[in-house]
């Protein structure tokens, strides 16, 4: 592959030439804990055990890396445990780090319940105010400024430049979870990010059958030390989940501009909805962050959340009255999902600064028939 193949080609082929032994399109399921090697110290290809390097996972690496514009990236057994990876290696007990005031529950409660315990300190940053991040950049010493965009569940809009220009100017790293955006949306490191972030049992691997994340870097010394921790604290993708991931990712492309088209036509039907009080979707001109998505983002993802006037027993009613969104956590597959933050993924922020409305519904809008997704949306709300 060359850096200029365009990015369907680097998802279909980067990391991922025919074997060389026999031929075989796609790279083998290397079921496989310990390599021969030839005499002591003698490696081939440099594998050793796999929790250190597998093939599998290394095709998988390798094409995430083309995929987000740089040298290395790093699969993990989930995104939480890619990002507690990450934050063992940028940090250290004592440090202080700026964390979004929206963003998935788990990332929030990693450093609230787990990391607190460590000597790791925080603040809650509004990331898409950057004059306000800098404000916080200016009162103490910070190590990271963590960023989501858009954000879990409330879609809002962080400008990766700008947060970047502050966090470096201010000797910090700026680590941005593209979760939602996938990298053919979103390339944080071209913007100016260090470390991207992924759950890539999302869009990544598409098909809500396989859990898994990933860091990638731009600076190749950082890269090593957190291969470093990875390999010493184990939480890496296994060959299997690896495989299912980087399938998912031929796709990737094709399934976005889909996923894309689908959101904004949900989006655009419930703005006009006399249920609805307020839609949160980045594509819509209404939204704060539209012009900055437009300038970082090559569309507006698959994401919508949307807020009812009757209330929050209301929207829990309403997820459970759809015949084809499908009642769930996650998001990102081809099957479209409906959930209740407030009470499913985000049920750990509750009392927090994270805190989510009771009123909102978070919908992962996938890739059926729209027509068909409109109508099981108009039946779900006709009486709320
Ligand atoms: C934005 C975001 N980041 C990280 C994660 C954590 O990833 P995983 O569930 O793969 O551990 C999630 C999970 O929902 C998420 O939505």
């Amino acid at each position: 592959m060359t850096n200029q193949d365009g990015f369907e080609t680097l998802a279909i082929h980067a990391g991922q030439e025919p074997d060389t032994v026999t031929g075989a399109v796609v790279p083998p399921i290397y079921q496989v804990s310990t390599y021969k090697q030839d005499g002591v110290g003698g490696l081939r290809g440099g594998y050793e055990y796999s929790r250190s390097a597998n093939p599998t996972r290394t095709a998988l690496e390798q094409c995430l890396a083309a995929l987000e514009g740089a040298p290395r990236a790093l699969a993990f057994a989930s995104g939480m445990a890619a990002e507690d990876c990450l934050l063992r290696t940028v940090c250290s007990p004592g440090d202080h780090v700026l964390v979004p005031d929206d963003a998935y529950g788990g990332t929030y409660r990693l450093f609230a319940r787990v990391f607190s315990g460590w000597g790791l300190t925080h603040d809650v940053a509004p990331i898409s105010h950057v004059a306000a991040v800098r404000e916080q950049l200016a009162a103490r010493k910070i190590t990271v400024v963590w960023a989501e965009t858009p954000t879990n569940p409330l879609l809002g809009i962080a400008d990766i430049r700008a947060l970047a220009e502050a966090a470096h100017e201010a000797g910090a790293l700026l680590v941005v979870d593209n979760t939602f955006a996938s990298p053919y949306l979103q390339q944080p490191l071209a913007l100016g990010a260090d470390v991207v972030v992924h759950s890539t049992t999302k869009y990544l691997g598409g098909h809500s059958d396989v859990v898994g994340g990933a860091l990638v870097v731009a600076d190749p010394e950082l890269a090593e030390r957190l291969a470093f921790t990875q390999n010493a604290t184990g939480g890496v993708a296994g060959p299997f989940d690896s495989w299912l991931t980087l399938r998912g990712v031929k796709t990737l492309a094709a399934r976005m501009d889909r996923h894309c088209r689908n959101a904004m036509r949900v989006a655009q039907m419930l703005a006009e909805h006399p249920a609805v009080s307020e839609v949160l979707y980045p594509g819509l001109p209404s939204h704060p962050g539209h012009k900055t998505a437009q300038e970082q983002m090559r569309a507006f993802g698959g994401m919508v959340s949307f807020r009812l006037l009757a209330g929050e027993e209301a929207a829990v009613r309403a997820c459970g009255r759809t015949r084809l969104f499908t009642l769930g956590e996650s998001l990102g597959g081809v099957e479209s999902l409906i959930e209740h933050p407030a009470r499913m993924t985000h049920a750990s922020v509750t009392g927090s600064p994270l805190e989510v409305p009771g009123d909102l519904i978070r919908l992962s809008v996938g890739i059926e028939d729209c027509d068909d997704l409109l109508d099981d949306l108009r039946q779900a709300l006709s009486d709320s």
